[in-house]
């Protein structure tokens, strides 16, 4: 049975003030599909195709097409598009440099945009192109991720798999993407439902692309007790090599919930966009995407984000004073210090809440967990649930 939907509840507005929506369905999808098989194409890679998919669905407003020039600027140099609304991180299309001819990509052309094989090589968007234009990659990289370190995944994507030139314009998306995980696939749109549905009006959201550990639970359990729900909601993209499977973390996490979530509270749903490790610039991508989805809160942790030692510890959470104002931002950062077991507090604590010495705490890097898991030793319970840690171990025997 369908749940009445609550129409007393008011849900936050969509960064920009409206959800955009730049999927066409029915007749109109397949005479504009047919239409495209007359354009020139560009292939996209996985990023690319995956970052269409959440500007198509409203995921990434105020966003209806790649950034064009006067908005990638801005956006690399101020972390705003050109009309001033926040937007941290350049959403772009890139193609070869010879690929740019007047008479094929160019200004005011129509373009037809193609899965890369990865995704089922289908063709699923046009673009209005709005300009073709060189990138400084490094300056790109200097701004975005702080560093122009090729070690830095972001910064070796960027600089490495993206072609010299950049292509802005409006999509419309005519063809989805297969769902990755499509019983936990839930656009902007649906969520927004779901929440008024369940009365919900102070919605926390939890990003993550790691399984849930105690630290993790503490946080968003902690956000649970100021919020009426919470959104736990993976990335599923793209991540670098040595992060968990996103597989193996649905399964980590439906059964954590399972166990230790009042499921009534909680609901489980995927983010399908690619991981850049952008830290700072990173977390405010996450949280703007969130109030897309209709929530009021977004948790911050310790080096949100991030990826080795490219931030600060606490840097995703001064970005969002340093750059923006509160009501610009809109949903509300929930700041969390590094948070561990204490031994001597019996509990989780952080450095706010905990009297004890550093040898009473028990605080694993995501590395140290993977060493232990790489060698078949489950983690302590203090650190993983069992159940999590079983699944982990599990997965790394498969
Ligand atoms: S992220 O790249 O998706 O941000 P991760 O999955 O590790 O990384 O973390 C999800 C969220 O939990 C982030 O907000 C991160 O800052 C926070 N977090 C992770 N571990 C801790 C911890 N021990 N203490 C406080 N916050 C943490």
């Amino acid at each position: 049975m369908t749940a009445e939907v609550n129409v007393d509840v008011e849900l936050i507005a969509p960064h920009g003030g409206a959800l955009i929506d730049r999927v066409v369905e029915g007749t109109e999808a397949a005479d504009l599909a047919e239409h495209a098989k007359s354009l020139p194409e560009i292939r996209m890679n996985a990023r690319e195709a995956q970052d269409l998919e959440m500007i198509a669905c409203g995921s990434f407003s105020p966003l209806e097409g790649f950034l064009a020039r006067a908005d990638f600027q801005t956006v690399v140099d101020d972390g705003r598009v050109a009309n001033g609304t926040p937007w941290p991180v350049p959403v772009t299309l890139s193609i070869k440099k010879d690929t740019a001819t007047p008479d094929r990509i160019a200004a005011g052309r129509q373009v037809a945009l193609r899965a890369p094989e990865s995704l089922g090589g289908k063709l699923l968007a046009v673009i209005d192109v709005e300009d073709v234009y060189d990138v400084d990659k490094q300056h790109e990289c200097e701004k975005v991720f702080k560093t122009t370190d090729v070690k830095h995944p972001g910064v070796a994507y960027t600089i490495d798999e993206m072609g010299a030139m950049y292509v802005g314009g409006r999509v419309q998306m005519f063809e989805r993407l297969p769902k990755p995980f499509p019983e936990f696939h839930a656009e902007p749109r649906a969520t927004r439902k779901s929440f008024r549905e369940r009365g919900w009006a102070r919605i926390a959201s939890f990003q993550t692309r790691n399984p849930i550990h105690r630290a993790h639970e503490y946080l968003t359990k902690v956000a649970l007790e100021i919020c009426d729900g919470i959104l736990i909601h993976p990335l599923v993209g793209y991540t670098k090599e040595d992060d968990i499977p996103a597989p193996v973390r649905m399964q980590c996490y439906t059964t954590l919930i399972d166990g230790y979530y009042p499921k009534s509270r909680v609901m489980l749903s995927t983010w399908p966009a690619a991981m850049r490790y952008a830290g700072p610039r990173e977390a405010v991508l996450h949280a703007l995407s969130r109030k897309n989805y209709g929530c009021t809160h977004f948790i911050v942790g310790r080096d949100a984000a991030g990826v080795g030692n490219y931030y600060g510890t606490y840097d995703a959470q001064k970005i969002f004073d340093e750059l923006y104002s509160a009501d610009e931002i809109g949903i509300v950062p929930l700041r969390f210090e590094h948070t561990f077991w204490c031994n001597g507090c019996g509990s989780m604590a952080s450095t706010k809440t905990c009297p004890h010495d550093e040898k009473q705490r028990v605080a694993l890097s995501g590395t140290k967990v993977r060493e232990l898991l790489k060698a078949g030793t489950e983690p302590p319970p203090e650190f993983s649930r069992p159940e999590v840690a079983r699944i982990l171990i599990a997965a790394m025997k498969a």
